[in-house]
């Protein structure tokens, strides 16, 4: 089933600059870009985008992280995108990430774990929702 799903380079990930080795990671695995842009996100967008992490002691560290430089914000499509970005990112804590994920490659810990992708479909729907416009997805 084709699908669609929303990667961010982290400030961590922009830092280290390795936005195109991540991006072509994904192209690799015959994913799409559909949308793609530089974005400084805002703490009324991250407490929709991280509103099942709003009660966890790290959200405010989480939050300023997330806003301390602009991220790389992109729409992967493909078949099975969900899945398949999954996989390539690796789990949330890169030291259970298996080598050749992002997350082992270019991950310290659970705060910096370089990229964030979407959970599932609905949430991939609400991520796209909140930082792209009908006009910029192609
Ligand atoms: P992400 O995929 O963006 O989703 C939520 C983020 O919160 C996650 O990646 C981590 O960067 C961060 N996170 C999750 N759990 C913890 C934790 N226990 N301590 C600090 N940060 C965390």
């Amino acid at each position: 089933m084709t699908q669609r799903t929303v990667v961010l380079i982290k400030p961590d990930g922009v830092e280290k600059h390795i936005v195109g080795e991540i991006i072509s990671r994904f192209e690799k695995a015959g994913l799409r870009v559909v949308a793609l842009k530089m974005v400084r996100l805002t703490q009324q967008i991250l407490d929709v985008w991280y509103a099942h992490h709003k009660d966890k002691p790290f959200f405010p560290s989480l939050s300023a992280a997330m806003m301390s430089t602009p991220v790389v914000a992109f729409i992967l499509e493909g078949d099975g995108a969900i899945q398949k970005v999954f996989d390539i990112c690796g789990p949330t804590d890169p030291a259970e990430a298996a080598p050749g994920t992002i997350r082992k490659d270019f991950g310290v810990d659970k705060p910096h774990n370089v990229v964030h992708r979407s959970d599932s479909a609905e949430a991939a729907q609400k991520e796209i929702g909140l930082l792209f416009t009908k006009e910029e997805l192609f």
